[in-house]
């Protein structure tokens, strides 16, 4: 095999591999390393897409034990069968990354199996435990590595009893009691699993709300909903130590504010307070420069403090660490390096969690709105005056659109629904083509549909909504 490449890709997750498609698309020779089995990164193999499969299937569970009976249709002998369950989460995740495989076969992209260590500015060590090391050469190297689940140090996570993410998406047995620690995306999106699949939850939050970043108003109401669904919460609190005894977790934490110290004895303890970039040794051995928060310093063409090497994801100091951010900035780098004009507008792009409902986001919070002192105005609709909704009995939740005064151009947007993360990306787009909240009031939305309580925000925005 030839050596020399156009574009090495470290890393095969959404930023990554989608990185390597659009290069080798620009007909780029182009390799992506990856050190583990199988391709896809964190997202497909022990994040997004997991976690998307059990919020799935235990959403069905959920309903047909407590929503099916008000339908009509009766079920005896509802029985859950979590390694099936588990079976068919690992079927979908492996049929997926059999699908990257196959892009990368058919974009004649070469798959370099390792990891993949920078020893300069033009080559790529690639360390696998059977063949040894090779070097590589690249014209261009793109650091697509993604990020780790975080702890502190009073905890040591042995996925096992206190586990990360991948732990708590590959438990055996349905835990009788489950404390997270985070009230963050995956926080509860892995409390709404276990909570439908029968543990008893508590959210244990260092800050006095939900889901930080996201809209105070949809938090509140989010909070609402989740505890109205059982899960218990304890805000402001800080957890100081877990400690394993006799297979059991005993979980210490004290409130911010009155200093009460608590206990609470439980069987698997959840770590989900953020994730911080993976930057290897080798990055940082070549000076590569990072910021203070420990991510790659890159500018607005993804370029790091070399040159020839840039980065993209979760591992940079730009934007969220979502998988779409990252897909987004693989293709903007991929077409920058072919000397295209390749970009990402940071100011639109929508966040998602998979809860039921769902909540959605784009643009900036009322909060953030408020801080820039731009005058503004609001429209809410709530899906309890939406037609589908009722028939569906999706009643729970809003659209709120925030829209600037003056102009009326939409700065914001956020949804809790079902159907949230769907009906998000037509936001998006408005949002893309700077529409005013009087261009989407105008558009004609189908009825009867949970969209059109997004042309009814849109006109409470003027205070004119036809059904509220
Ligand atoms: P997060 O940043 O969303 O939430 C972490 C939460 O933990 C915050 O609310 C924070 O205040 C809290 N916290 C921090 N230290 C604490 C302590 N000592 N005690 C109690 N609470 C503490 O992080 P999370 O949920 O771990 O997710 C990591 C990343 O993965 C996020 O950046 C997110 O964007 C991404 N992600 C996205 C998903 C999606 O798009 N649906 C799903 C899952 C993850």
């Amino acid at each position: 095999m030839d050596n020399n490449f156009d574009v090495i890709v470290i890393g095969s997750g959404p930023g990554g591999y989608v990185c390597a498609i659009r290069a080798a698309q620009l007909g780029l020779k182009t390799a992506c390393v990856e050190s583990n089995k199988t391709l896809g990164g964190t997202c497909l193999n022990t994040g997004c897409i997991p976690s998307k499969s059990l919020l799935n299937s235990s959403e069905m569970y959920h309903k047909l034990q407590n929503e099916f009976d008000n339908l009509g249709i009766e079920v005896d002998n509802i029985k859950l069968n979590l390694h099936k369950m588990m079976q068919n989460k690992n079927k979908s995740v492996l049929d997926l990354t059999k699908g990257i495989q196959f892009l990368f076969k058919k974009n004649k992209i070469t798959h370099l199996k390792g990891k993949g260590l920078i020893l300069d500015e033009n080559t790529v060590a690639v360390v696998d435990g059977s063949q040894g090391k090779k070097s590589y050469k690249a014209k261009s190297i793109v650091i697509a590595t993604g990020s780790i689940s975080t702890s502190i140090p009073e905890i040591k996570i042995d996925e096992k009893i206190i586990v990360s993410s991948t732990g708590a998406l590959s438990f055996d047995e349905v835990p009788k009691k489950l404390v997270v620690i985070g009230g963050g995306y995956i926080g509860l999106e892995l409390s709404s699993v276990w909570k439908r699949l029968g543990s008893d939850v508590m959210v244990i939050e260092f800050l006095d709300h939900i889901i930080p970043g996201m809209d105070k108003d949809v938090s509140t109401e989010f909070q609402k909903i989740l505890s109205k669904q059982g899960i218990n919460f304890k805000l402001d609190s800080k957890v100081t130590s877990v400690n394993i005894l006799k297979n059991k977790a005993i979980v210490d934490f004290t409130g911010n504010k009155n200093s009460k110290r608590e206990r609470i004895e439980c069987d698997k303890v959840l770590v989900a307070i953020g994730r911080k970039a993976n930057i290897g040794e080798d990055v940082l051995k070549l000076g590569i420069k990072i910021n203070k928060s420990k991510k790659i310093n890159v500018n607005n063409k993804f370029q790091t403090s070399i040159n020839n090497i840039y980065a993209i994801g979760d591992v940079i100091d730009k934007g969220p660490m979502l998988a779409h951010k990252a897909e987004d900035e693989g293709i903007a780098v991929a077409e920058i390096i072919a000397s295209q004009a390749g970009h990402v507008n940071y100011d639109v792009i929508p966040a998602v969690i998979y809860t039921s409902p769902e909540v959605a986001q784009v643009g900036k919070t009322e909060e953030q709105i408020k801080k820039e002192n731009i005058k503004y105005k609001v429209g809410k609709f709530p899906f309890l005056a939406n037609s589908r909704a009722k028939v569906n009995n999706e009643t729970e939740g809003f659209v709120k659109i925030i829209a600037e005064e003056k102009t009326d151009k939409v700065l914001g947007v956020s949804i809790i629904s079902t159907l949230a993360g769907t009906m998000i990306a037509e936001l998006a787009i408005a949002m893309e083509f700077g529409a005013s909240s009087e261009d989407i009031a105008r558009t004609v939305h189908a009825h009867p549909t949970h969209a059109e309580a997004v042309k009814e925000a849109a006109l409470a925005v003027d205070k004119r909504p036809i059904h509220f």
